[in-house]
């Protein structure tokens, strides 16, 4: 088994605690990134083929370096904890179980970037999470880890926690920084970007809780070792939410290379009481459905692509022969129109009204030309929004029709006699 980087002290009952997170060699990354320039840093993420685990996969290195330097004007790191796309269950456990290694993460972020204040925006259903990694902010402050002159460096950092309320939309970055800003959640036109202009109207640099959590190892043990983890187009393991009809449901680490099947069969022990499998989402409901013989893929950025799908948050949702295609649509339709911002006509009308359609479908009322309206409606829709919820929800409308129309046809011939 290959080594273990963001859950390696997962299994230690006070591994929360400054003092065990030391005691595994943490705030090591630190005084080294200190001696370092901040150009340097960033250099080193690149190198280290480091990609955003939020679920755009952007290179994170090549991010930090969209931050305008020279400027004295303030400039914001804002971690993204909102962890809302489902089927999503790993920055929690980060936060939980390691909350030291994503401050130590942020200061050396901060350093590169030249910020002194950074945000944790955390989902506000996360209270254990929250609480967790409020009381280590507070022993990093106390141990002057956090705040002025850190560790006699001459750099200072503060970080504030900031909890939402419960809106799938402020995972969305501008939607985020609204929110932030004590505004509706409502997502920005780009450009100006965050890097220009973001939180306050600073330039504001956003990151994943896993993608910051990576950065300490990268910082310790070399940008070599890092890339050589994974595959060419994508560094390191990352984390896989794995949930749905597996024997073994959970977060496992894997490096970028396994594949999906792998990850079904060998991590999470199969399909569950020896049924066969139907579907596989592979990146939060957002990615379109995967068939059985489209598992064969790395797990890295390129995989799922390979088949018309995303690896966005790596939310694996597995779905056996007992799954009604149809009503996993409607489920997923639902939540999308409940969560629109309603700002864009097309996301806020085709949302509500693909819903109506596909749970007509469900519930025995469906019309033949129902499924062809869903496409259409779902198409057109697509790229003409302010950001990228609605491309995301197009994913699951199109894939699940498409893959699985004969289900959808049945459905609509033996309950309506269309
Ligand atoms: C509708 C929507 C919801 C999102 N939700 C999250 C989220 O909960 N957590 C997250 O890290 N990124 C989320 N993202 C992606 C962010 O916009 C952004 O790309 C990410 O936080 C950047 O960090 P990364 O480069 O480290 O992945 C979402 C994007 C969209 C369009």
């Amino acid at each position: 088994m290959t080594e273990k980087i963001f859950t390696r002290n997962f299994h230690l009952a006070d591994s929360h605690t400054l003092t065990r997170y030391r005691a595994q060699g943490g705030y090591t990354a630190l005084p080294k990134a200190f001696g370092m320039e901040p150009a340097a840093i960033t250099e080193e993420v690149k190198k280290a083929n480091l990609r955003g685990l939020g679920g755009a996969a952007f290179p994170t290195g090549v991010k930090w370096g969209f931050i305008p330097k020279g400027s004295t004007a303030p400039k914001y790191l804002v971690i993204n904890a909102d962890e809302g796309e489902p089927g999503t269950f790993k920055d929690r456990y980060l936060m939980e179980r390691d909350p030291h290694a994503l401050i130590e993460g942020m200061v050396i972020a901060a350093r590169a970037i030249g910020s002194h204040t950074g945000f944790v925006y955390i989902r506000g259903e996360y209270v254990k999470p929250w609480r967790i990694l409020d009381g280590a902010v507070k022993e990093a402050y106390a141990a002057g880890l956090l705040g002025k002159n850190i560790q006699g460096s001459g750099f200072d950092f503060d970080v504030v926690l900031h909890r939402g309320a419960g809106a799938y939309i402020c995972g969305e970055e501008t939607g985020l920084l609204s929110s932030l800003e004590g505004k509706k959640g409502w997502p920005k036109i780009k450009p100006p970007f965050p890097a220009i202009k973001g939180a306050f109207g600073h330039p504001t640099h956003v990151n994943n809780v896993e993608t910051i959590r990576a950065v300490p190892h990268i910082i310790h043990r070399g940008a070599a070792w890092f890339a050589s983890l994974g595959t060419k187009s994508q560094g390191g393991t990352r984390l896989y939410s794995v949930s749905g009809h597996v024997v073994t449901p959970g977060v496992v680490e894997a490096p970028v290379s396994i594949t999906l099947r792998q990850l079904i069969y060998d991590r999470c022990g199969g399909i569950r009481g020896g049924k066969k499998l139907k579907a596989v989402v592979p990146g939060g409901s957002s990615a379109a459905i995967l068939t059985p013989d489209e598992i064969d893929i790395q797990m890295d950025v390129e995989g799922p692509k390979s088949k018309g799908s995303m690896i966005g948050s790596a939310g694996i949702i597995v779905m056996d022969e007992t799954v009604s295609i149809p009503g996993a649509l409607m489920v997923v339709a639902r939540f999308y129109a409940h969560e629109s911002c309603g700002q864009c006509t097309p996301c806020r009308e085709s949302t509500g009204w693909i819903y109506k359609m596909s749970r007509r479908i469900v519930e025995g009322k469906g019309r033949k030309e129902d499924l062809d309206t869903i496409l259409d409606v779902a198409k057109r829709g697509a790229g003409t929004t302010i950001c990228a919820f609605y491309d995301g929800a197009v994913g699951p409308y199109i894939s699940y029709i498409e893959k699985f129309r004969a289900e959808f046809e049945d459905l609509i011939r033996n309950t309506t006699h269309a």
